[in-house]
């Protein structure tokens, strides 16, 4: 087996919300065409940690980050890093589905069309084939005018993952994209993440334990800012190295 190539690697890493130090130490690497998890209590800077790898955190004000990070060994911390650039290799998507108040076509065009794409037949292409990575197409194709807003849950969570497939990104950041969906819509977007996953890497945060047994290869246990372990997900759950992981993952806590 060839090596797994490291799509995100950050070392030292600290993050603070002016003086609070939130992120401790942390030195991990991600695996592209992985699902990485990021699984711990509440609080512990799951998030944070998240938004880090692309610079969302930048529009807190006090908000700072120490160390390194980076997208394929590049720096992504720097002040000549082109955010809005980043931003489009880095989609994220949100614990509440968040779709614009437009039309289910108008939403998963919206980033193409910031980004100045006004081709009406590529825009269509675009949102068609992202529409199907999102397995949405078949429910919507015949409606696309419609108010997203009127997109069941799960389908709006749905059309937020097209929405950021659309600008065509490398990574997708996931935060408890299930948490506010019932069991059936969670189980779409759970077949949906590993469908994607030989595409696009993909972290994600839950703190839903077997949800990250499902569906991740890698999973990293972060606590009070610091990371107790990281490793194959399959070992994280049957075999921890940290006592703490144990006692985590058998629900002693958290
Ligand atoms: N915008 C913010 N300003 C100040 N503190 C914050 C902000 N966002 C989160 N925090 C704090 O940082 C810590 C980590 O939060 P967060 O990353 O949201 O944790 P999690 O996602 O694991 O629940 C918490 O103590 C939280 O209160
Ligand atoms: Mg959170």
């Amino acid at each position: 087996m060839p090596l797994a190539k490291v799509k995100i690697k950050i070392s030292d890493f600290n993050f603070y919300y002016g003086q609070v130090k939130v992120i401790k130490g942390v030195s991990v690497e991600m695996l592209a065409k992985n699902v990485t998890s990021i699984i711990g209590p509440s609080g512990c800077g799951k998030s944070t940690l998240l938004r880090c790898f692309n610079r969302m955190n930048d529009l807190i004000p006090g908000a700072r980050a120490e160390g390194r990070a980076e997208i394929e060994g590049v720096d992504i911390l720097g002040p000549q890093v082109d955010v809005v650039e980043l931003r489009k290799r880095v989609g994220m998507v949100f614990q509440k589905p968040n779709p614009f108040p437009k039309s289910i076509f108008d939403n998963v065009a919206y980033g193409l069309r910031v980004n100045d794409i006004t081709d009406r037949l590529i825009i269509e292409k675009r949102v068609e084939q992202s529409l199907r990575s999102a397995a949405l197409w078949d429910e919507v194709k015949d409606r696309l005018k419609d108010n997203a807003l009127n997109l069941s849950g799960g389908q709006q969570q749905r059309l937020c993952v097209a929405r950021a497939l659309a600008v065509e990104p490398e990574i997708l950041l996931m935060d408890e994209p299930a948490s506010a969906l019932d069991p059936i819509a969670t189980a779409r977007i759970e077949e949906l993440i590993v469908e994607l996953k030989k595409h696009y890497t993909i972290v994600i945060v839950t703190h839903n334990m077997q949800q990250a047994a499902r569906i991740s290869d890698h999973t990293a246990f972060l606590m009070q800012g610091e990371l107790v372990e990281y490793g194959k997900t399959s070992d994280i759950f049957t075999k921890p190295r940290k006592k703490l992981t144990e006692d985590y993952i058998t629900g002693r806590f958290g």
